[in-house]
């Protein structure tokens, strides 16, 4: 399965069965994370083996959750964009192996996750649990292209391509607060959404990116 299928197939996973991510999948996971650890300055973590990083109500929400990715990073301005860039290829790419995610961006236990962390002062906004899922999820309710975009003159198959893979992001409380604009081979992209602005931008700048193709175009 490739990254591009993994956003049609992924969908939120709160329940889990009880069997542990075999160790080859644990290694590809950790040398996905120190990729993007090393290119983005981050520090992801995976935790394996508890559910410490989950707040209260997430533990009664979910079930059988023994592992997550934790969402951390030094602060910057730009650190929740950050985050939620490489955490939609974590979930991604984790589909990709046969596993299913839950994205606890509210729910989430800060000081829970830190003690099972080896980096010291970072700022952690959220955590993604992950394992094998009871079942696969389903889609979530979508807007239309039409509500979240508009292109300047006949949109190109790119563009199209692209709104529609953001359409299969994740958001918190699935807002979709998303309004993409196209001129030329420009894109406009923000989102309104709060406390999870940030994240959820990150998260629809790497859907757009993988349904348009990087190349057709440039981010305004
Ligand atoms: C930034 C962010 C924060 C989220 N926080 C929570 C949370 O605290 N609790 C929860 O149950 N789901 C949370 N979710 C999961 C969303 O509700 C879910 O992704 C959304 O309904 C879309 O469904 P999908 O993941 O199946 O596409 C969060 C998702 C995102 C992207």
């Amino acid at each position: 399965m490739t990254i591009k299928e993994a956003m049609k197939e992924r969908h939120m996973v709160r329940k889990y069965i009880d069997k542990p991510i075999p160790s080859d999948l644990v290694e590809k996971l950790n040398a996905r994370i120190a990729e993007s650890n090393l290119t983005y300055s981050l520090s992801l973590s995976l935790v394996t083996g508890n559910a410490d990083g989950l707040g209260a109500l997430a533990k009664m929400l979910g079930k059988g959750v023994k592992n997550y990715i934790v969402l951390a990073g030094p602060d910057s301005a730009d650190l929740d964009e950050k985050l939620g860039y490489c955490g939609a290829d974590m979930i991604l790419y984790a589909q990709t192996l046969g596993l299913n995610t839950w994205w606890i961006g509210g729910m989430y236990s800060a000081k829970g996750a830190q003690k099972n962390m080896n980096s010291g002062a970072v700022h952690i906004n959220g955590v993604l649990a992950i394992g094998y899922g009871q079942t696969q999820g389903v889609p979530h309710k979508s807007k239309t292209a039409a509500e979240i975009s508009s292109y300047k003159g006949t949109a190109p198959q790119w563009f199209i391509d692209g709104v529609n893979a953001l359409l299969l992001a994740p958001t918190a409380l699935n807002k979709q607060a998303f309004t993409v604009r196209g001129d030329g081979n420009k894109v406009y992209l923000t989102c309104d959404s709060g406390h999870f602005a940030g994240i959820d931008l990150g998260i629809g700048k790497y859907h757009f990116e993988v349904g348009a193709g990087k190349d057709n175009f440039e981010w305004a």
